[in-house]
């Protein structure tokens, strides 16, 4: 079925430069944008987005990096688009990343990974309004 997914593109890669790389390989990936802004995330909103991380030793230094500057939030669509857009982004690790994908053109270390994307639809739903309130959302 046709449905939603979640994404940033984080920091380092808005830093980069690589905004318009990247919407070019979602759009070229078959995903229709639906919702999208340029944003910065306060410490407390990447405590809150990473909660589920809270007990890892990275969680600082994520929560840290993710708030240091700006970053592009979207909702995009697609058929089965939370698993297919896991498949176009790549690995969490770059240096496991497939060839074609996100993570492997853009990406500079495990953190900084240039890219989100939301694990479940459940997740995708409850970031999309953790972000974009009804009426940003086309
Ligand atoms: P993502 O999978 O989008 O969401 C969790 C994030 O935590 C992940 O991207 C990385 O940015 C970060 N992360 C995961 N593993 C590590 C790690 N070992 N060291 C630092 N950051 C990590």
């Amino acid at each position: 079925a046709t449905n939603r997914t979640f994404t940033m593109i984080k920091p380092d890669a808005v830093e980069a430069g690589h905004i318009g790389g990247i919407i070019n390989m979602i759009t070229e990936g078959g995903f229709k944008i639906v919702a999208m802004k340029l944003t910065q995330l306060t410490v407390r909103d990447a405590q809150k987005f990473y909660e589920v991380h809270k007990e890892r030793p990275f969680y600082g230094e994520l929560v840290e990096f993710m708030s240091r500057g700006p970053i592009v939030a979207a909702i995009l669509e697609k058929e089965n688009a939370v698993e297919d857009f896991r498949k176009l982004i790549g690995a969490t690790n770059p240096a496991e990343a497939a060839e074609g994908t996100i993570r492997k053109k853009y990406a500079k270390s495990i953190g900084e990974n240039a890219v989100h994307g939301s694990d479940s639809d459940e997740n995708a739903a409850i970031e999309s309004a953790f972000h974009f309130a009804g009426r940003e959302q086309f």
